[in-house]
Protein backbone atom coordinates (compact mmCIF):
# COMPACT_ATOMS: atom_id res chain seq x y z
CA UNK A 1 0.00 0.00 0.00
CA UNK A 2 1.42 3.47 -0.52
CA UNK A 3 1.10 5.71 2.18
CA UNK A 4 0.19 9.49 1.36
CA UNK A 5 1.50 12.40 2.94
CA UNK A 6 -0.10 15.42 3.68
CA UNK A 7 1.95 18.20 5.40
CA UNK A 8 -0.53 20.44 7.13
CA UNK A 9 0.37 23.98 9.14
CA UNK A 10 0.09 22.89 12.71
CA UNK A 11 -2.61 25.95 13.45
CA UNK A 12 -4.16 24.93 10.47
CA UNK A 13 -4.20 28.70 9.39
CA UNK A 14 -3.15 27.94 5.81
CA UNK A 15 -6.12 27.43 3.21
CA UNK A 16 -4.16 24.89 1.64
CA UNK A 17 -4.06 22.41 5.21
CA UNK A 18 -8.26 22.46 5.00
CA UNK A 19 -7.85 20.67 1.41
CA UNK A 20 -5.20 17.83 3.09
CA UNK A 21 -7.35 17.49 6.26
CA UNK A 22 -10.48 16.84 3.64
CA UNK A 23 -8.67 14.66 1.74
CA UNK A 24 -7.58 12.35 4.96
CA UNK A 25 -10.72 13.04 6.17
CA UNK A 26 -12.49 11.05 3.18
CA UNK A 27 -10.05 8.54 3.92
CA UNK A 28 -11.47 7.81 6.81
CA UNK A 29 -14.95 8.06 5.51
CA UNK A 30 -14.31 4.62 3.61
CA UNK A 31 -12.54 3.06 6.99
CA UNK A 32 -8.63 3.80 5.61
CA UNK A 33 -6.30 4.40 8.43
CA UNK A 34 -4.74 7.49 8.94
CA UNK A 35 -2.16 8.74 11.37
CA UNK A 36 -2.76 12.49 12.27
CA UNK A 37 -0.93 14.85 15.20
CA UNK A 38 -2.90 15.12 18.57
CA UNK A 39 -1.23 17.47 21.29
CA UNK A 40 0.37 14.21 22.86
CA UNK A 41 1.19 11.83 20.88
CA UNK A 42 0.49 10.49 17.18
CA UNK A 43 -2.50 8.76 16.66
CA UNK A 44 -3.59 6.03 14.20
CA UNK A 45 -7.10 6.82 13.36
CA UNK A 46 -10.04 4.70 11.97
CA UNK A 47 -13.68 4.81 11.94
CA UNK A 48 -14.34 3.48 15.43
CA UNK A 49 -18.15 2.30 14.53
CA UNK A 50 -16.09 0.06 11.59
CA UNK A 51 -15.13 -3.64 12.25
CA UNK A 52 -13.08 -3.28 9.10
CA UNK A 53 -11.36 0.13 10.18
CA UNK A 54 -10.91 -1.03 14.04
CA UNK A 55 -9.01 -4.49 12.62
CA UNK A 56 -6.96 -2.51 10.16
CA UNK A 57 -5.77 -0.57 13.11
CA UNK A 58 -4.65 -3.44 15.09
CA UNK A 59 -2.98 -4.96 11.87
CA UNK A 60 -0.85 -1.97 10.68
CA UNK A 61 0.62 -1.75 14.64
CA UNK A 62 0.60 -5.49 15.36
CA UNK A 63 -1.19 -5.09 18.28
CA UNK A 64 -3.16 -7.93 20.18
CA UNK A 65 -6.62 -7.61 19.79
CA UNK A 66 -7.41 -7.57 23.71
CA UNK A 67 -6.08 -3.98 24.23
CA UNK A 68 -9.01 -1.56 24.08
CA UNK A 69 -8.52 1.86 21.85
CA UNK A 70 -8.90 5.35 22.62
CA UNK A 71 -12.05 7.32 20.97
CA UNK A 72 -11.32 10.75 19.91
CA UNK A 73 -14.11 12.89 19.19
CA UNK A 74 -14.66 16.63 18.61
CA UNK A 75 -17.05 18.17 20.70
CA UNK A 76 -19.34 16.89 23.69
CA UNK A 77 -22.10 16.18 21.50
CA UNK A 78 -20.76 13.40 20.36
CA UNK A 79 -20.06 12.28 23.92
CA UNK A 80 -23.74 11.64 24.34
CA UNK A 81 -24.38 8.97 21.66
CA UNK A 82 -21.43 7.08 22.97
CA UNK A 83 -22.13 6.52 26.91
CA UNK A 84 -24.26 6.93 29.56
CA UNK A 85 -24.38 7.07 33.62
CA UNK A 86 -21.47 10.08 32.96
CA UNK A 87 -20.86 10.65 37.33
CA UNK A 88 -21.18 14.57 38.57
CA UNK A 89 -17.25 14.29 38.64
CA UNK A 90 -16.53 13.24 35.23
CA UNK A 91 -18.79 15.85 33.79
CA UNK A 92 -16.36 18.41 36.61
CA UNK A 93 -13.31 17.19 34.85
CA UNK A 94 -14.63 17.47 31.27
CA UNK A 95 -15.15 20.85 31.61
CA UNK A 96 -11.96 21.37 33.53
CA UNK A 97 -9.76 19.54 31.02
CA UNK A 98 -11.55 18.99 27.45
CA UNK A 99 -9.93 19.40 24.81
CA UNK A 100 -6.84 17.89 26.58
CA UNK A 101 -4.34 15.32 27.00
CA UNK A 102 -7.37 13.12 30.00
CA UNK A 103 -9.03 10.43 28.35
CA UNK A 104 -12.00 9.04 30.51
CA UNK A 105 -13.38 5.37 30.71
CA UNK A 106 -17.18 5.52 30.98
CA UNK A 107 -19.83 3.02 30.48
CA UNK A 108 -20.68 2.24 26.53
CA UNK A 109 -23.77 2.43 24.85
CA UNK A 110 -23.47 -1.21 23.34
CA UNK A 111 -23.81 -1.10 19.84
CA UNK A 112 -22.55 2.65 18.97
CA UNK A 113 -19.06 1.44 18.46
CA UNK A 114 -16.89 -1.73 17.13
CA UNK A 115 -16.67 -4.29 19.73
CA UNK A 116 -13.68 -4.37 18.63
CA UNK A 117 -13.02 -0.63 20.12
CA UNK A 118 -13.58 -1.97 23.41
CA UNK A 119 -12.19 -5.48 23.23
CA UNK A 120 -16.12 -6.45 24.55
CA UNK A 121 -15.36 -4.41 27.58
CA UNK A 122 -18.51 -2.83 28.94
CA UNK A 123 -16.91 0.26 29.02
CA UNK A 124 -15.46 2.94 26.22
CA UNK A 125 -12.12 5.30 26.57
CA UNK A 126 -12.92 8.74 25.23
CA UNK A 127 -11.14 12.25 24.41
CA UNK A 128 -11.26 15.99 23.23
CA UNK A 129 -7.92 16.36 21.75
CA UNK A 130 -6.44 19.73 21.93
CA UNK A 131 -4.68 19.82 18.79
CA UNK A 132 -6.69 21.79 15.64
CA UNK A 133 -5.50 19.39 13.17
CA UNK A 134 -6.90 16.43 14.94
CA UNK A 135 -10.09 18.34 15.67
CA UNK A 136 -10.19 19.56 12.26
CA UNK A 137 -9.84 15.83 11.19
CA UNK A 138 -12.41 14.46 13.24
CA UNK A 139 -14.96 17.22 12.79
CA UNK A 140 -14.69 16.75 9.33
CA UNK A 141 -15.23 13.22 9.22
CA UNK A 142 -18.34 13.67 11.59
CA UNK A 143 -17.21 9.80 13.13
CA UNK A 144 -15.98 8.65 16.39
CA UNK A 145 -12.49 8.34 15.67
CA UNK A 146 -10.47 5.11 17.44
CA UNK A 147 -6.57 5.88 17.78
CA UNK A 148 -4.09 4.54 19.17
CA UNK A 149 -0.40 6.04 19.67
CA UNK A 150 0.51 5.60 15.83
CA UNK A 151 3.56 3.40 16.16
CA UNK A 152 4.63 -0.58 15.61
CA UNK A 153 3.06 -2.23 19.27
CA UNK A 154 5.98 -2.40 21.40
CA UNK A 155 7.79 0.47 19.76
CA UNK A 156 8.04 4.23 21.39
CA UNK A 157 4.72 6.63 20.73
CA UNK A 158 5.67 8.76 17.87
CA UNK A 159 6.30 12.26 18.68
CA UNK A 160 6.97 13.41 15.51
CA UNK A 161 5.39 12.15 11.23
CA UNK A 162 8.55 10.71 10.47
CA UNK A 163 8.23 8.18 13.46
CA UNK A 164 5.06 7.17 12.33
CA UNK A 165 6.59 7.00 8.61
CA UNK A 166 9.50 4.30 10.14
CA UNK A 167 6.96 2.50 11.50
CA UNK A 168 4.04 2.05 9.51
CA UNK A 169 5.38 3.61 5.60
CA UNK A 170 3.39 0.71 3.52
CA UNK A 171 1.02 -0.73 6.11
CA UNK A 172 -1.23 3.00 6.34
CA UNK A 173 -3.37 4.78 3.80
CA UNK A 174 -1.44 8.40 4.84
CA UNK A 175 -0.03 10.25 7.08
CA UNK A 176 -1.38 14.12 8.14
CA UNK A 177 2.22 15.75 8.78
CA UNK A 178 1.86 18.75 11.43
CA UNK A 179 5.23 18.55 13.01
CA UNK A 180 5.92 17.66 16.27
CA UNK A 181 3.55 17.01 19.16
CA UNK A 182 3.23 19.04 22.38
CA UNK A 183 2.83 17.21 25.61
CA UNK A 184 5.19 14.15 24.15
CA UNK A 185 3.62 11.28 26.75
CA UNK A 186 -0.11 9.98 26.06
CA UNK A 187 -3.15 11.39 27.93
CA UNK A 188 -3.88 10.23 30.95
CA UNK A 189 -6.66 7.41 31.51
CA UNK A 190 -8.70 7.88 33.79
CA UNK A 191 -11.56 5.08 35.09
CA UNK A 192 -14.88 7.45 36.12
CA UNK A 193 -17.46 3.94 36.05
CA UNK A 194 -16.95 3.87 39.86
CA UNK A 195 -17.89 6.00 42.85
CA UNK A 196 -13.92 7.73 42.65
CA UNK A 197 -12.27 8.48 39.65
CA UNK A 198 -9.42 5.81 39.18
CA UNK A 199 -5.85 6.66 37.33
CA UNK A 200 -4.93 4.05 34.87
CA UNK A 201 -2.12 5.70 33.14
CA UNK A 202 -0.56 8.57 34.18
CA UNK A 203 0.01 10.99 31.52
CA UNK A 204 -0.25 14.68 30.27
CA UNK A 205 -3.05 15.69 32.98
CA UNK A 206 -1.67 14.90 36.69
CA UNK A 207 -2.93 13.19 39.65
CA UNK A 208 -2.33 17.07 41.40
CA UNK A 209 -4.21 18.86 38.64
CA UNK A 210 -7.16 16.24 38.70
CA UNK A 211 -7.55 16.06 42.62
CA UNK A 212 -7.72 19.97 42.33
CA UNK A 213 -10.76 19.54 40.57
CA UNK A 214 -12.35 16.73 42.23
CA UNK A 215 -10.73 15.90 45.67
CA UNK A 216 -9.67 12.34 46.12
CA UNK A 217 -8.34 10.53 42.95
CA UNK A 218 -6.91 7.12 43.63
CA UNK A 219 -4.13 5.56 41.45
CA UNK A 220 -4.55 1.51 40.08
CA UNK A 221 -2.59 -0.30 42.38
CA UNK A 222 -1.33 -2.21 39.31
CA UNK A 223 0.97 0.65 38.59
CA UNK A 224 2.72 1.06 41.77
CA UNK A 225 2.74 -2.61 42.40
CA UNK A 226 3.89 -5.02 39.82
CA UNK A 227 2.31 -8.12 40.67
CA UNK A 228 -1.44 -6.68 40.35
CA UNK A 229 -3.19 -6.81 37.33
CA UNK A 230 -3.92 -3.53 35.73
CA UNK A 231 -7.23 -2.32 35.07
CA UNK A 232 -6.25 -0.71 31.46
CA UNK A 233 -5.50 -4.06 29.98
CA UNK A 234 -2.76 -1.90 27.67
CA UNK A 235 -0.34 -1.17 31.08
CA UNK A 236 0.30 -5.17 31.09
CA UNK A 237 2.78 -4.95 28.39
CA UNK A 238 6.18 -4.00 28.07
CA UNK A 239 5.74 -0.75 25.54
CA UNK A 240 7.90 1.83 24.24
CA UNK A 241 11.05 -0.33 24.58
CA UNK A 242 14.50 0.37 22.91
CA UNK A 243 16.55 -2.08 21.32
CA UNK A 244 19.28 -1.99 23.41
CA UNK A 245 18.56 -3.16 27.05
CA UNK A 246 18.05 0.07 28.87
CA UNK A 247 18.87 0.15 32.97
CA UNK A 248 17.66 2.30 35.32
CA UNK A 249 20.45 4.00 37.79
CA UNK A 250 19.23 5.03 41.14
CA UNK A 251 22.49 6.76 41.90
CA UNK A 252 25.08 9.33 41.59
CA UNK A 253 26.51 10.54 38.51
CA UNK A 254 29.71 9.26 39.60
CA UNK A 255 28.29 5.63 39.95
CA UNK A 256 26.40 5.54 36.59
CA UNK A 257 29.53 6.50 35.08
CA UNK A 258 31.27 3.67 36.54
CA UNK A 259 28.82 1.38 35.64
CA UNK A 260 29.64 2.82 31.90
CA UNK A 261 32.96 2.21 32.69
CA UNK A 262 32.60 -1.59 33.65
CA UNK A 263 30.26 -2.21 30.30
CA UNK A 264 33.15 -0.46 27.83
CA UNK A 265 36.09 -2.27 29.12
CA UNK A 266 33.50 -5.80 27.97
CA UNK A 267 34.37 -3.96 24.49
CA UNK A 268 30.32 -2.59 24.52
CA UNK A 269 28.88 0.40 22.88
CA UNK A 270 27.27 2.43 26.02
CA UNK A 271 24.28 4.95 25.84
CA UNK A 272 23.75 7.48 28.63
CA UNK A 273 20.11 9.05 29.00
CA UNK A 274 20.66 12.57 30.75
CA UNK A 275 19.61 16.01 31.21
CA UNK A 276 21.04 19.35 30.59
CA UNK A 277 22.00 19.43 33.76
CA UNK A 278 24.40 16.49 33.47
CA UNK A 279 25.23 16.15 30.42
CA UNK A 280 28.87 17.77 30.08
CA UNK A 281 29.73 15.37 33.00
CA UNK A 282 29.46 11.68 31.51
CA UNK A 283 31.67 9.71 28.51
CA UNK A 284 30.40 7.10 26.70
CA UNK A 285 30.06 5.99 23.59
CA UNK A 286 26.30 8.02 23.01
CA UNK A 287 25.37 10.46 25.40
CA UNK A 288 21.45 12.32 25.16
CA UNK A 289 20.04 14.43 27.27
CA UNK A 290 16.27 14.82 27.03
CA UNK A 291 15.42 18.07 28.92
CA UNK A 292 15.87 19.81 32.34
CA UNK A 293 15.16 18.80 35.68
CA UNK A 294 14.32 21.99 36.41
CA UNK A 295 10.66 21.62 33.94
CA UNK A 296 10.12 18.04 33.72
CA UNK A 297 7.64 18.21 30.92
CA UNK A 298 11.00 19.18 29.31
CA UNK A 299 11.86 15.19 29.82
CA UNK A 300 7.84 14.19 29.03
CA UNK A 301 8.66 16.16 25.71
CA UNK A 302 11.73 14.49 24.55
CA UNK A 303 11.63 11.11 25.90
CA UNK A 304 9.99 9.51 23.13
CA UNK A 305 12.34 10.52 20.80
CA UNK A 306 15.30 10.39 22.46
CA UNK A 307 15.01 6.54 22.80
CA UNK A 308 14.40 6.31 19.48
CA UNK A 309 17.45 7.97 18.78
CA UNK A 310 19.51 5.56 21.04
CA UNK A 311 17.76 2.71 17.96
CA UNK A 312 19.48 4.45 15.44
CA UNK A 313 22.78 5.21 17.68
CA UNK A 314 23.81 1.41 17.48
CA UNK A 315 24.35 1.18 21.31
CA UNK A 316 24.61 -2.24 23.27
CA UNK A 317 23.16 -0.98 26.28
CA UNK A 318 21.89 1.67 27.70
CA UNK A 319 21.76 3.50 31.15
CA UNK A 320 19.25 6.38 32.26
CA UNK A 321 19.10 8.58 35.14
CA UNK A 322 15.70 8.17 36.98
CA UNK A 323 13.24 11.04 37.62
CA UNK A 324 11.13 12.59 40.76
CA UNK A 325 7.50 11.24 41.27
CA UNK A 326 6.04 14.71 41.21
CA UNK A 327 3.97 16.24 38.57
CA UNK A 328 4.35 14.99 34.78
CA UNK A 329 7.47 12.82 36.52
CA UNK A 330 5.11 10.46 37.49
CA UNK A 331 3.97 9.38 33.95
CA UNK A 332 7.95 9.70 32.90
CA UNK A 333 9.07 7.33 35.30
CA UNK A 334 6.26 5.35 34.18
CA UNK A 335 7.30 4.89 30.61
CA UNK A 336 10.77 4.84 31.39
CA UNK A 337 9.97 1.73 33.70
CA UNK A 338 8.58 0.13 31.16
CA UNK A 339 10.97 0.91 28.74
CA UNK A 340 13.51 -0.98 30.53
CA UNK A 341 11.20 -3.79 31.44
CA UNK A 342 11.67 -3.21 35.39
CA UNK A 343 15.54 -3.70 35.19
CA UNK A 344 17.09 -0.98 38.02
CA UNK A 345 20.36 -0.98 39.58
CA UNK A 346 20.75 1.21 42.87
CA UNK A 347 23.55 2.46 44.30
O1 LIG B 1 -2.55 10.44 24.16
C1 LIG B 1 -3.16 9.42 23.86
O2 LIG B 1 -4.01 8.90 24.62
C2 LIG B 1 -2.87 8.79 22.50
C3 LIG B 1 -3.32 9.79 21.43
C4 LIG B 1 -3.19 9.24 20.04
O3 LIG B 1 -4.63 10.20 21.70
N1 LIG B 1 -3.52 7.53 22.35
C5 LIG B 1 -3.12 6.42 23.02
O4 LIG B 1 -3.82 5.26 22.72
O5 LIG B 1 -2.19 6.41 23.79
P1 LIG B 1 -3.32 3.80 23.07
O6 LIG B 1 -4.27 2.90 22.38
O7 LIG B 1 -1.90 3.65 22.72
O8 LIG B 1 -3.57 3.65 24.60
C6 LIG B 1 -4.88 3.43 25.08
C7 LIG B 1 -4.84 3.06 26.55
C8 LIG B 1 -4.37 1.63 26.71
O9 LIG B 1 -3.58 1.54 27.89
C9 LIG B 1 -5.70 0.90 26.87
O10 LIG B 1 -5.57 -0.32 27.56
C10 LIG B 1 -6.52 1.91 27.64
O11 LIG B 1 -6.15 3.15 27.08
N2 LIG B 1 -7.97 1.70 27.46
C11 LIG B 1 -8.69 1.85 26.34
N3 LIG B 1 -9.98 1.53 26.55
C12 LIG B 1 -10.09 1.16 27.86
C13 LIG B 1 -11.15 0.73 28.69
N4 LIG B 1 -12.39 0.59 28.24
N5 LIG B 1 -10.87 0.44 29.98
C14 LIG B 1 -9.62 0.59 30.46
N6 LIG B 1 -8.56 0.99 29.73
C15 LIG B 1 -8.79 1.28 28.44
MG1 LIG C 1 0.29 3.26 22.68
Amino acid sequence: METKIWFVDKQMNLSTSYEQVQQAAILLQQNEVVAFPTETVYGLGGNATSNIAVERIYEAKGRPSDNPLIVHIADKSQLHLLVEDIPAYAEKLMDAFWPGPLTLVLPVIQGTVSTKVTAGLSTIAVRIPEHPVALAIIKETSLPIAAPSANLSGKPSPTKADHVWKDLNGKIAGIVDGGETGVGLESTVVDCSEGIPVILRPGGITKEQLEEVVGIVKIDPALTKREEVPKSPGMKYTHYAPKAPLWLVDGSNEYLQSLVNKQQQKGKRVGVLTTDESFEQYKANVVLSCGTRSDLSTIANKLYSILREFDDSDVDIIFSEIFPLEGVGEAVMNRLEKAAGYQRVKE
